[in-house]
Protein backbone atom coordinates (compact mmCIF):
# COMPACT_ATOMS: atom_id res chain seq x y z
CA UNK A 1 0.00 0.00 0.00
CA UNK A 2 1.63 3.43 -0.84
CA UNK A 3 -0.23 5.44 1.35
CA UNK A 4 -1.67 4.18 4.44
CA UNK A 5 -4.70 6.32 5.37
CA UNK A 6 -4.49 7.77 9.05
CA UNK A 7 -6.48 10.14 11.49
CA UNK A 8 -3.68 12.81 10.12
CA UNK A 9 -5.40 13.24 7.07
CA UNK A 10 -8.59 14.11 8.26
CA UNK A 11 -10.00 17.56 7.80
CA UNK A 12 -13.29 16.81 9.35
CA UNK A 13 -15.57 17.51 6.76
CA UNK A 14 -17.32 13.84 6.40
CA UNK A 15 -18.38 14.12 2.54
CA UNK A 16 -14.65 15.20 2.27
CA UNK A 17 -12.39 13.29 4.47
CA UNK A 18 -14.65 10.24 2.06
CA UNK A 19 -14.14 11.29 -0.96
CA UNK A 20 -10.16 11.99 -0.13
CA UNK A 21 -10.08 8.12 1.25
CA UNK A 22 -11.63 7.41 -2.37
CA UNK A 23 -8.74 9.06 -3.88
CA UNK A 24 -5.85 7.41 -1.63
CA UNK A 25 -7.52 3.82 -2.76
CA UNK A 26 -7.33 4.36 -5.84
CA UNK A 27 -3.66 5.98 -5.98
CA UNK A 28 -3.21 2.50 -3.84
CA UNK A 29 -4.84 0.46 -6.62
CA UNK A 30 -3.00 1.99 -9.08
CA UNK A 31 0.34 1.27 -7.39
CA UNK A 32 -0.74 -2.61 -6.71
CA UNK A 33 -1.96 -2.92 -10.49
CA UNK A 34 1.71 -1.61 -11.83
CA UNK A 35 3.39 -4.24 -9.55
CA UNK A 36 1.17 -6.43 -10.31
CA UNK A 37 2.70 -5.97 -13.91
CA UNK A 38 -1.16 -5.62 -14.97
CA UNK A 39 -1.63 -4.55 -18.53
CA UNK A 40 -1.70 -1.04 -20.30
CA UNK A 41 -5.37 -1.05 -20.83
CA UNK A 42 -5.67 -1.98 -16.71
CA UNK A 43 -3.42 0.88 -16.01
CA UNK A 44 -5.46 3.30 -17.98
CA UNK A 45 -8.57 2.37 -16.81
CA UNK A 46 -7.45 3.00 -13.19
CA UNK A 47 -5.74 6.50 -14.19
CA UNK A 48 -8.92 7.96 -16.49
CA UNK A 49 -10.87 7.00 -12.87
CA UNK A 50 -8.74 8.62 -10.61
CA UNK A 51 -8.65 11.63 -12.63
CA UNK A 52 -12.29 11.66 -13.63
CA UNK A 53 -12.74 11.11 -9.64
CA UNK A 54 -10.38 14.26 -8.56
CA UNK A 55 -11.83 16.27 -11.13
CA UNK A 56 -14.94 15.93 -9.22
CA UNK A 57 -13.46 15.75 -5.61
CA UNK A 58 -12.43 19.84 -6.75
CA UNK A 59 -15.33 21.01 -7.89
CA UNK A 60 -17.07 19.97 -4.85
CA UNK A 61 -14.53 21.40 -2.39
CA UNK A 62 -14.40 24.11 -4.96
CA UNK A 63 -18.51 24.56 -4.35
CA UNK A 64 -17.87 24.83 -0.80
CA UNK A 65 -15.27 27.71 -1.20
CA UNK A 66 -18.20 29.64 -2.46
CA UNK A 67 -20.95 29.17 0.04
CA UNK A 68 -18.69 29.67 2.76
CA UNK A 69 -16.63 32.80 0.85
CA UNK A 70 -13.05 30.90 1.59
CA UNK A 71 -10.59 34.09 0.78
CA UNK A 72 -7.92 31.95 -0.61
CA UNK A 73 -9.99 29.76 -2.94
CA UNK A 74 -7.99 31.17 -6.33
CA UNK A 75 -4.65 30.75 -4.92
CA UNK A 76 -6.20 26.76 -3.82
CA UNK A 77 -7.71 26.16 -7.40
CA UNK A 78 -4.72 26.94 -8.97
CA UNK A 79 -3.01 24.15 -7.43
CA UNK A 80 -6.09 22.07 -7.97
CA UNK A 81 -6.10 23.46 -11.94
CA UNK A 82 -2.43 22.42 -12.26
CA UNK A 83 -2.32 19.59 -10.99
CA UNK A 84 -5.38 18.35 -13.29
CA UNK A 85 -3.38 19.49 -16.23
CA UNK A 86 -0.36 17.70 -14.78
CA UNK A 87 -1.98 14.17 -14.43
CA UNK A 88 -3.42 14.89 -17.94
CA UNK A 89 -0.36 15.30 -19.36
CA UNK A 90 0.54 12.19 -18.13
CA UNK A 91 -2.26 10.21 -19.17
CA UNK A 92 -1.75 11.72 -22.70
CA UNK A 93 1.61 10.73 -22.44
CA UNK A 94 0.91 6.91 -21.22
CA UNK A 95 -1.42 6.43 -23.74
CA UNK A 96 0.75 7.54 -26.97
CA UNK A 97 3.24 5.46 -25.66
CA UNK A 98 5.76 8.61 -24.88
CA UNK A 99 5.58 7.65 -21.07
CA UNK A 100 5.64 4.36 -19.16
CA UNK A 101 4.05 5.13 -15.61
CA UNK A 102 7.24 4.46 -13.39
CA UNK A 103 7.66 5.02 -10.06
CA UNK A 104 8.07 8.43 -10.17
CA UNK A 105 4.78 9.28 -11.53
CA UNK A 106 3.69 7.56 -8.71
CA UNK A 107 5.76 8.80 -5.85
CA UNK A 108 4.63 12.09 -7.62
CA UNK A 109 1.12 11.55 -7.29
CA UNK A 110 1.72 9.90 -3.71
CA UNK A 111 3.54 13.20 -2.46
CA UNK A 112 1.00 15.91 -4.09
CA UNK A 113 -2.03 14.16 -2.78
CA UNK A 114 -0.43 14.10 0.81
CA UNK A 115 1.33 17.42 1.02
CA UNK A 116 -2.27 19.34 -0.75
CA UNK A 117 -4.86 17.59 1.82
CA UNK A 118 -2.25 18.28 4.87
CA UNK A 119 -1.85 21.29 3.98
CA UNK A 120 -3.86 23.52 2.09
CA UNK A 121 -7.05 21.47 2.41
CA UNK A 122 -6.45 21.32 5.88
CA UNK A 123 -6.25 25.48 5.38
CA UNK A 124 -9.71 25.81 4.42
CA UNK A 125 -11.05 23.52 6.62
CA UNK A 126 -9.20 25.57 9.31
CA UNK A 127 -11.04 28.93 8.47
CA UNK A 128 -14.50 27.27 8.00
CA UNK A 129 -14.06 25.91 11.95
CA UNK A 130 -13.01 29.00 12.90
CA UNK A 131 -15.40 31.07 10.87
CA UNK A 132 -18.49 28.67 12.34
CA UNK A 133 -19.56 28.11 8.16
CA UNK A 134 -20.37 25.06 8.19
CA UNK A 135 -21.24 23.79 4.30
FE1 LIG B 1 -9.00 17.83 -1.48
FE2 LIG B 1 -8.06 20.66 -2.51
O1 LIG B 1 -8.26 18.87 -2.74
Amino acid sequence: MLIQWNDSFNVHIEDVDYQHQTLVSLINDLGEAMSDGKGKEFLQKILAELIRYTKDHFQAEERIFRIVDYPESEEHKREHDTFVQKVTDFQVDFDRGRLGLTVEVLNFLCDWVRNHIKQSDKKYAQYIDASGLRP
